[in-house]
């Protein structure tokens, strides 16, 4: 019988290691076994009730009240006294933003924060997407050779991103290292030593957002979702809060950048590494938008979640006591044979692909989804056109950021002989 109290726990319960090993490898396959033997339980290792089945993953992110969104942004490993300390020194004081803020304040902000996320709205954005996008193709289109990370999966979508929230675009180089810094502290394992140094990245990440709130204020006049919120905050200031607006100006670029950077990244690789299914595309790009939903289902950027269970309950018939944490697993559910059909099959026509939960679902559902889907549609319609015999370099290593949620390859490595570019005979 599965056990419901966590101890004692299977042998593969006390395994489970999501920094490092099989989850890093490939978390889908790494659950295999509980999909099907022990889709919930217990983790010694992390603390963690761990939810793996489509249904569960799905009823938890159904109900916001029972399970609490609170803790999605919680360091899930404890920091040190230094680390907390070197926070302090900047005044650190991240809070609830929209993700991780709890009913009754949550719906009311997101519904007076919404409309720059409607499609009316996000069409002003693409014809800056596609600039952008080919500007950083021109870069590289006639030397046969990118690291497509590098040279631009990981800044177009910063760029967007801080277009998006009305941020100018200088500093990238420093968001770059704090965006990363934001993530180890929040869902990685930094070693202690390590601690202090992502410390002074937040803080001064922490500081940074400060400021061009700051300046914002001066003139909320202009374009973006964060002068909206300003804005919104003179009309309703107990709904969009000073702690809400210096908080999202932080979180919303890590929420914005690194989720779709890494989208885009998997994408490719899987696209790639699907050699049949890219010249498919390549020859019908009408096949584009679902093949970016198939590949955020097959291999999404968000591998889990997280959610407070607030009252004692049963999630896929385990009793779960009041206070547990939950780690709910989306890659895992998006594989689930029990609601996609061959679930490890990469099909770009597969009928439900939308249906995955690497958006989240429900109430607190990713309101940049069609943001997201819009740079990566534009990123495929570009390189298949522009580069479509471009190839992945063969032999290479992919490599992950140990961390329990946020994924995509460090590097894509691709390579093509630009005398076949097709612009240079049909420009
Ligand atoms: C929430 C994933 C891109 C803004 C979320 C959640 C996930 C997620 C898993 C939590 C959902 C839940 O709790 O049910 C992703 C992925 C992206 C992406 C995989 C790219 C492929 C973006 C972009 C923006 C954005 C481009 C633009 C600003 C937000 C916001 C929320 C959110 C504001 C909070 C919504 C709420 O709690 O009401 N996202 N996201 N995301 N995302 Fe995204």
């Amino acid at each position: 019988a599965l056990q419901n109290t966590g101890c004692p726990v299977s042998a593969n319960a006390a395994a489970f290691d999501p920094f490092e090993g099989p989850y890093q490898v490939d978390p889908a396959a790494s659950l295999r076994w509980s999909r099907d033997e022990e889709p919930v339980f217990f983790s010694p290792e992390t603390g963690y009730w761990v939810v793996t089945r489509y249904e569960d993953v799905k009823a938890v992110f159904r109900d916001n009240i029972l399970f609490s969104p609170s803790i999605a942004l919680e360091k899930i490993t404890p920091v040190s006294d230094e680390a907390t300390a070197t926070l302090a020194k900047y005044d650190y004081a991240m809070s609830r933003t929209l993700v991780n803020e709890d009913e009754p304040a949550h719906m009311p902000r997101r519904r007076v924060l919404m409309d720059p996320f409607t499609p009316k709205e996000l069409v002003h954005h693409e014809p800056m997407v596609r600039r952008l996008t080919r500007e950083y193709v021109d870069r590289f289109v006639e030397t046969g050779r990118a690291d497509l990370v590098d040279e631009m999966l990981w800044e177009v979508p910063l760029t967007v991103a801080l277009h998006f929230l009305g941020v100018p675009e200088e500093d990238m180089d420093e968001l770059r290292k704090y965006s990363i810094a934001h993530t180890v502290n929040t869902w990685g394992r930094p070693a202690p030593e390590q601690q202090v140094a992502v410390a002074e990245a937040v803080g001064k990440f922490w500081q940074y957002a400060g400021q061009v709130l700051e300046k914002m204020r001066r003139d909320p006049s202009g374009h973006g979702w964060m002068p909206f919120g300003i804005r919104m905050q003179q009309e309703q200031p107990d709904v969009v809060t000073d702690s809400y607006l210096h908080s999202m100006m932080m979180a919303g670029i890590v929420a914005a950048h690194e989720t779709t950077a890494n989208a885009s990244a998997n994408a490719f690789r899987l696209l790639l590494e699907n050699r049949g299914v890219w010249e498919e595309i390549c020859a019908d790009p009408s096949l584009i938008p679902n093949a970016v939903e198939e590949c955020l289902r097959h291999s999404g950027s968000v591998a889990a979640w997280r959610r407070l269970v607030t009252a004692d309950t049963t999630i896929g018939g385990i009793d779960i006591p009041e206070g547990s944490k939950l780690l709910i697993v989306t890659s895992s559910a998006n594989h689930d044979e029990r609601h996609f059909d061959n679930g490890d099959e990469f099909d770009i026509r597969r009928e439900n692909s939308s249906d995955h939960l690497t958006f989240g679902y429900g109430s607190h559902q990713c309101l940049g989804k069609n943001l997201a889907r819009m740079e990566m549609q534009i990123f495929l319609e570009e390189f298949t056109k522009r580069l479509p015999h471009m190839e992945l370099v063969p032999n290479q290593e992919f490599t992950y950021l140990p961390n329990t949620s946020f994924r995509g390859p460090d590097h894509v490595l691709v390579q093509w002989d630009p005398a076949k570019n097709p612009e240079r005979t049909d420009p």
